[in-house]
């Protein structure tokens, strides 16, 4: 098996103006052990802002080594879709990955399983990497609901097994009662998720489960990243709040580097 290169995506939700994202941008692209990691290609670094400013984070970051994503796109290709925003539309304006199936996103705009799917699809049609987010909720852990969750999740994936490239799917774990709460899932536990995660992929078709990158989201920081990325199948992270801090998300991207021995 090739060795995994890990990833990590700093998802800045609806955060940032011009003006800050300029310095944030600046700070990322200027520091040395972040450039270094990207440019020897063993840490992808991503760093996905709200639409409007992708245009101005893909022209800042040209020829640093970090790639540009965006946090949603639409299940169409084009047409009578009031404010939506299409796959083929992301590509042309430079992004290499999008983000879908968000928990913030199914929760709050009612986005389900095949919603989340057709979504997916959409983007590797465009040919834009995709990070399918997953996770269950503390009531759904509590009850022992959690590979039940995920199981129904993954399922609604079966449909990308013949199109997906392993380099370009990427799944996120992201435990909905460790998003943004400063309460993270241990290394150990999330890595008997990451292990659950990926037989379930080879188990609906995936061949190329063993190649796939599979993130942990959810209050990681400088202080638990590199624990998490050590174990064998969490493969770099998603990152929400820690990546409006260039120190913070900077600090995770050599954790991810150091992981890696
Ligand atoms: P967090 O968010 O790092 O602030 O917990 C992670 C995410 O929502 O992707």
């Amino acid at each position: 098996m090739t060795p995994r290169k890990p990833i990590v995506a700093g998802n800045w939700k609806m955060n940032g103006d011009t003006a800050a994202n300029s310095a944030l941008l600046a700070a990322l692209v200027s520091h040395a052990d972040a450039k270094r990691a990207a440019a020897r290609g063993e840490v992808g670094v991503v760093v996905c802002p709200p639409f409007p400013y992708l245009a101005q984070a893909g022209a800042q970051l040209t020829g640093s080594g970090f790639e540009l994503g965006a946090q949603n796109l639409s299940e169409h290709d084009n047409g009578a879709f009031t404010g939506e925003v299409s796959g083929m539309m992301l590509l042309d304006i430079g992004c290499d990955w999008v983000i879908v199936g968000h928990s913030e996103r199914r929760s709050l705009l009612g986005e389900t399983d095949e919603i989340v799917a057709a979504k997916a699809a959409r983007a590797l049609g465009a040919g834009l990497g995709v990070m399918i987010c997953i996770g269950e909720t503390l009531q759904e852990r509590e009850r022992n609901l959690t590979e039940a969750v995920l199981a129904r999740q993954l399922q609604a994936l079966e449909g990308l097994t013949a199109m997906a490239d392993p380099a370009k799917l990427v799944i996120a774990y992201e435990p909905v009662w460790a998003i943004g709460t400063g309460r993270s899932a241990s290394a150990e536990q999330a890595q008997q998720v990451h292990a659950f995660v990926r037989a379930r992929l080879a188990a609906i078709g995936f061949s190329g489960a063993p190649e796939l990158r599979i993130l942990y989201g959810g209050s990681v920081k400088p202080a638990n990243a590199q624990g998490m990325f050590e174990m064998p199948d969490i493969d770099g992270g998603l990152i929400g709040g820690a990546s409006l801090s260039a120190d913070e998300f900077i600090a995770i991207v050599r954790a991810a580097d150091l992981a890696r021995g």
